[in-house]
């Protein structure tokens, strides 16, 4: 097991690293949150028969009251409705502000059972399980919790640099998927523990697995461009899924987010650079989040940022580096998976939370391991990541 302290000004807290760690987890809630009585686990559908099991066991073991309320995972199910149910199951299980919220699953379930015990009775412990590589190195950390909004049509339509406006559903279609702004309400509360037990993704599909390559790879070029290398030298063993070779790539990738949140818990600053090609994914999910998973949007808007780092004059050869392809060599989607109105996809970039004003704000990189921020983007620089894509 390999444990990574992250700093945070509401208490600093442990990540845990391993294999076979879930069957501790009620020992270790024990001894980390003492007057805990009961462990309200939200878990996701795909787990509930299978790893959330072991950990209730391990709780009730360890003397807890376990209840267990399980939610499917889809990004429009990320919702505040369904942090409502989530609020009213601690209410009528009685969970009490001394009780701790162990929040289970992907990073959508993770995110939203986070927020809701970051805002119930002003906010229980939690501990994150997370169940998916992408949760693991990247969606577990940091604290951020986060709900969808709906967006209406209209709003995508609409020139947003002249009228920002979100509208709030009354004019929502009912029978299509709504647009969806992403992670538009949440909070910033730290976990009290995260333990990532790498046995968990053997059950993932190996579409999700390499969802969380994506991040790794975010985090690669952000600030530590050996795990690229790693990753191609180590492709049999993560294939083979190999615990030992898991465990590293899981504690490489998180030690760069540790340290980053541990630096800028409120994203004044650096934490900023960890939205590495996010404005181009928020805006693809935005609208095809029932096609484009989270970490595949990802693998697409770094591609755009490459392009866009290159046409903005930061990183003039950014294309000898060859992100695409390093992408592509893991399997990853680096275009658009179907067309899609560009002006649609500019508005929903404007409405993701990084811009200011409706202009479009990115993250771009210098060089490996130089990001920085360009606040209002041009018109040719978003057009040319735009291109790169397909879009
Ligand atoms: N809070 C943050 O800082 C942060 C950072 C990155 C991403 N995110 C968010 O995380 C979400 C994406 O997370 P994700 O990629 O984990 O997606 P996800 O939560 O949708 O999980 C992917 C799929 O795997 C299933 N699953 C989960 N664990 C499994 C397991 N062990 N075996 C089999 N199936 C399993 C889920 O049911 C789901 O179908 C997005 O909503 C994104 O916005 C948040
Ligand atoms: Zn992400």
């Amino acid at each position: 097991m390999q444990a990574i302290s992250v700093q945070s000004a509401q208490g600093n807290y442990d990540i845990d690293v391993g294999d076979a760690l879930l069957q501790s987890v009620g020992a270790v809630i024990a001894q980390k949150i003492p007057k805990a009585r009961v462990a309200a686990l939200v878990v996701d559908q795909a787990i509930e028969h299978t790893w959330a099991r072991e950990v209730a066991a391990s709780l009730q073991a360890a003397g807890l009251r376990v209840v267990m309320h399980v939610v499917h995972a889809s990004e429009e199910n990320k919702s505040i409705a369904q942090v409502e149910k989530i609020w009213r199951f601690l209410i009528a299980q009685r969970v009490q502000r001394s009780d701790v919220l162990c929040a289970m699953g992907g990073g959508i379930v993770g995110d939203m059972a986070a927020f809701a015990a970051s805002t119930y009775m002003r906010g229980i412990a939690t501990v994150m399980i997370p169940t998916t590589l992408l949760a693991m190195v990247d969606a577990a950390i940091g604290g951020k919790t986060a709900v969808n909004l709906p967006i209406s049509s209209d709003a995508l339509d609409a020139s947003l640099s002249k009228n920002l406006s979100i509208n709030l559903p009354t004019n929502l279609p009912t029978n299509s998927s709504p647009n969806l702004a992403k992670n538009m309400a949440g909070t910033i509360c730290a976990p009290a523990w995260v333990v990532s037990d790498i046995r968990t993704l053997t059950t993932l599909s190996a579409r999700e697995f390499r969802c969380g390559l994506a991040e790794c790879v975010k985090h690669a070029l952000l600030a530590d461009e050996s795990i690229l290398s790693w990753l191609e030298t180590h492709r049999e063993g993560l294939r083979a899924m190999d615990p030992a070779r898991l465990v590293e790539l899981v504690h490489r990738s998180v030690s760069v987010k540790a340290a980053i949140v541990s630096r800028d818990e409120h994203e004044q600053g650096e934490r900023a650079h960890l939205n590495l090609g996010h404005t181009f994914a928020h805006a693809i999910e935005s609208l095809m989040h029932d096609q484009v998973h989270h970490g595949e949007a990802v693998s697409i808007g770094l591609v755009a940022m490459a392009a866009a780092s290159q046409a903005a004059g930061w990183w003039p050869n950014a294309d000898k580096f060859q992100i695409s392809k390093r992408l592509d060599d893991l399997g990853l989607p680096v275009r658009m998976p179907a067309s899609v109105d560009r002006e649609k996809l500019k508005n929903a970039m404007k409405l993701d939370k990084k811009g200011q004003s409706g202009a479009i704000r990115l993250v771009l990189l210098k060089g490996l391991g130089r990001p920085g921020v360009l606040d209002a983007a041009s018109e040719h620089v978003i057009d040319a990541g735009l291109d790169a894509i397909g879009a």
